[in-house]
């Protein structure tokens, strides 16, 4: 094993809220262990395109509140050919860099495992995404701090919802997993969540909806991840509704981006100091092509395989709960 004199950090993919802290983690950690640390600006397209700033201890001061990441973040095609990679491995080496610790989501691990295939450079991962869709892990970080603002906008939501008698349907995110939706439902208090992972399709839920309301609910939430398949997209199925229970007036509220913004939670800040310091301590070991994660509140050791291509399994038991709390 070569030692680890110097090391890299960047960030990539959709940002998350804690991603600084992660950084902040591992420059302290490299500093506390003696080696030195550069920034990569942008993700792997930084790294290409050779922008570097050194970080020591003082650089990531008050960075530990901040939403977003001060390295930035971006989604790299150059980084997808081998040419683009080449031209990294090249850029690392002119600055004497032996190892490199990626901030991101299952792209990121995919391109990292990749490149650390291809050119044997140590690698390691920490899960950082609001999704919560990275097997191996319990908790990736920006994840709760998601959850608690899209609690705090269906709160809101659900006083207006109220005051008109009106149903409403809340987009948030996640692309592939239901993660958000499935457990911001549950803490807003939804009548129905609906996820990737399961389609009970649409004459269910008006059933459903029609149910609650001959039971005297006069208003309604219904939580919809950005990945349900049950329409061609949110609106189809508000008109679905609407159109079959007559006199329910249905609003769709589209959340965004703003689930990625925002001062992380205090969860958030400790996983991502652990996973960040995780992340060096890795390397110290001679660790490489794993993802530094959480179980059961230990970390753990993830190869990238087991990481990105085996599909996290969904909690069901939080299912059967949303269904009963919602009566
Ligand atoms: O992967 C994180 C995520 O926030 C997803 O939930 C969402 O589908 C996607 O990123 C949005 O990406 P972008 O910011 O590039 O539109």
């Amino acid at each position: 094993m070569e030692k680890i004199n110097k090391i890299a950090v960047l960030t990539s993919g959709g940002d998350s809220p804690g991603m600084n802290v992660a950084i902040r983690a591992v420059v302290r950690n490299a500093a506390y262990s003696g080696l030195k640390c550069d920034g990569i600006y942008r993700g792997f397209q930084g790294l290409i395109e050779n922008e570097f700033i050194e970080l020591g201890a003082r650089d990531v001061k008050n960075t530990i509140n901040r939403g977003g990441t001060f390295l930035k973040s971006a989604r790299s095609k150059d980084f997808m050919t081998k040419e683009g990679r080449q031209k990294a491995f090249k850029n690392l080496k002119s600055r004497n860099i032996d190892a490199l610790v990626v901030i991101g989501g299952d792209g990121t691990f995919t391109g990292a495992s990749i490149f650390s295939k291809e050119f044997d450079m140590p690698i390691i991962g920490i899960p950082g995404t609001i999704d919560n869709d990275i097997n191996g892990t319990d908790y990736t970080i920006g994840y709760d701090t998601a959850l608690n603002t899209v609690v705090e906008a269906i709160d809101k939501i659900r006083d207006t919802a109220s005051s008109h008698d009106r149903l409403f349907l809340v987009e948030v995110m996640g692309r592939d997993a239901g993660d958000i939706a499935l457990n911001s439902g549950i803490g807003a208090g939804a009548e129905e969540i609906l996820i990737p992972e399961e389609n009970l399709g649409i004459d269910r839920l008006i059933e459903s909806l029609d149910k609650s309301r001959k039971t005297g609910k006069t208003s309604s939430i219904v939580v919809v991840s950005e990945g349900d398949q049950i329409g061609k997209n949110i609106a189809e199925v508000a008109e679905s509704i609407e159109s079959s229970l007559l006199g329910y007036e249905v609003k769709v509220t589209v959340l965004g981006h703003i689930q990625r913004g925002g001062s992380p939670s205090c969860f958030d800040r400790v996983l991502a100091s652990r996973l960040g310091v995780g992340a060096v301590d890795a390397l110290l070991e001679g660790q490489s092509n794993i993802m530094v994660g959480i179980e059961h509140k230990k970390i753990v050791y993830v190869p990238f395989e087991t990481a990105i291509n085996i599909k996290k399994i969904l909690d069901t038991d939080l299912l059967r709960v949303a269904d009963i709390v919602s009566t």
